[in-house]
């Protein structure tokens, strides 16, 4: 038995046994990570998902500089009880332009990633001014003071320009209207056909109860109710080849 023979000096000799091994993990991890750096995407892409709209993209970051993350997920997960709770389990191309991604780890409030649709703007705004008011229970903070906070125009398109850089599809188009769609997506009064164009499905009208007020509520709530409402799931097919292009 020469190969045993052999594999016993091996073991036997602690230097031999870690540098053997280490060639072995080096293979192993050559052919693990070697493809992905010949990969353009490793996303399916779904119809459906879009960068998001200057609106939900400062809404987005309202939820990010609050914290929301520490209590909510994004993320329903493909088991039965999740879906039964909370619908359609995420899709890894419904958070392909997130930077950074809002998965979360702690549910301490439930799952948001398909909360879109599921409340009245009215709601939303109630809910976030006292929590407890339509939840008695809840333990969720007041978020009242976005009602006095404006939103500033100036820097939305500079955000839609760092994405940009980073690989979410804005075109110039988009960045340069980005101030103007941020106020008409939330102007009841407003053309809406432009933001409809570049920004699909999006939603409109006066989130926030004041229509004459662009506030940080309009877009914390126009977030809100776009999440999870991208991808028509009464026509999507996990497995249909329109669906992997
Ligand atoms: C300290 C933890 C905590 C933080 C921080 C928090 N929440 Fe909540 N959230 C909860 C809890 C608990 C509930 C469930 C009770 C309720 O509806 O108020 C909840 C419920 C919700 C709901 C209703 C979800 C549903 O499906 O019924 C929404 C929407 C929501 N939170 C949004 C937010 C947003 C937006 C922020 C940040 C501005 C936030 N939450 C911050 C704990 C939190």
């Amino acid at each position: 038995m020469a190969f045993m023979d052999s594999h016993k000096k091996l073991e036997k000799n602690a230097s031999l046994l870690l540098v053997f091994s280490f060639v072995v993990v080096t293979i192993g991890g050559i052919v693990e990570i070697a493809p992905l750096f010949y990969l353009d995407n490793t996303i399916e892409e779904v119809d459906g998902v879009r960068p998001y709209s200057p609106l939900e993209l400062a809404g987005r970051d309202v939820y990010i500089r609050e914290g929301c993350y520490v209590c909510h997920s994004q993320m329903v997960r493909p088991f039965r009880d999740e879906v039964e709770r909370y619908g359609t389990y995420s899709l890894a191309a419904e958070s392909m332009y997130d930077r950074p991604f809002q998965w979360g780890s702690k549910r301490t409030g439930p799952d948001l990633a398909r909360v879109g649709g599921r409340y009245s703007n009215a709601w939303h705004v109630q809910h976030l001014i006292d929590p407890q008011s339509v939840v008695p229970e809840s333990i969720m903070p007041k978020y009242g003071f976005l009602l006095d906070r404006d939103l500033e125009p100036e820097m939305i398109a500079d955000n839609l320009k760092a994405n940009q850089m980073l690989g979410v599809p804005y075109c110039d188009e988009m960045i340069e209207l980005a101030a103007a769609d941020m106020a008409d997506q939330a102007d009841p009064n407003a053309d809406w056909e432009g933001v409809l164009t570049r920004y699909p499905k999006a939603v409109t009208g006066d989130f926030d109860g004041d229509p004459d007020r662009l506030t940080e509520m309009d877009a914390l709530v126009a977030y809100l109710q776009m999440l999870g409402t991208l991808v028509d799931f009464t026509t999507y097919r996990a497995d249909a080849e329109e669906n992997l292009r």
